[in-house]
Formats: C-alpha cells, structure tokens, sequence
C-alpha cells in the first residue's frame, strides 16, 4: 500500500509502505524532509505529527491516552486531523492515505 506525504511547500511524495510499518519509520527510512521521529515512536516526542486527510482519519483507530496527551505538545498548532505519524500503521485498508507533514515539528 502507498502513502502520500504532503510537505509544507505542497510537494507530494508517494511512498509504498509495507503493511505493519508505522508512518513515521518509513518517512524517515526514505528521508523524507519534516519527520523527525526524535524517540524512536514511542510517543514521546511528537516530532513526528502529521494531518490526517479527513477521508482516512476516520479509518484509523482513535489514539490513545498518552498519543490524545502528547498532541497537546507538538510544535505546529493540533488541528482535527492531527496525528502522531508513528502511532499510524500501515495496513492495506490505508492504501492511499494522505498525510500532511505538520510546520514546525521542533
Ligand atoms: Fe516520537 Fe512519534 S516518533 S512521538
């Protein structure tokens, strides 16, 4: 399944992700600019938050407490869609995805 990471500057990437992957690991396995990923994805660092487009939002599962906490924190202001991108795993219901890179992440 592929997933397309929207950069702040609107340039899209297309990134074929394999199922049980996080988004976040495979932002950062392809370099992909604006993800950072600072704790490695166990939800302490919210660098790796991303805005969900409102047709897949509602695919994913809710976050959990401590992910609903850490949006608190990210850098970028929460939006509805907002999300930490390494608490998003890949699965083939996911194909297609689109995901905003939020500004700043730091
Ligand atoms: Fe740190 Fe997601 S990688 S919160």
């Amino acid at each position: 399944p592929r997933v397309i990471y929207i950069h702040p500057n609107g340039e899209r990437d297309e990134v074929e992700v394999a199922n049980g992957q996080s988004l976040m690991l495979a932002a950062t396995a392809n370099d992909l600019n604006g993800i950072v990923g600072d704790c490695g994805g166990v939800m302490s660092c919210a660098t790796c938050h991303v805005i969900v487009d409102d047709a897949f939002a509602a695919l994913l599962p809710p976050p959990v407490d401590t992910e609903h906490q850490m949006l608190d924190y990210t850098a970028a202001p929460r939006e509805a869609g907002s999300r930490l991108s390494c608490q998003i795993v890949m699965t083939d219901a996911l194909d297609g995805i689109a995901v905003r890179i939020a500004d700043p992440q730091l």
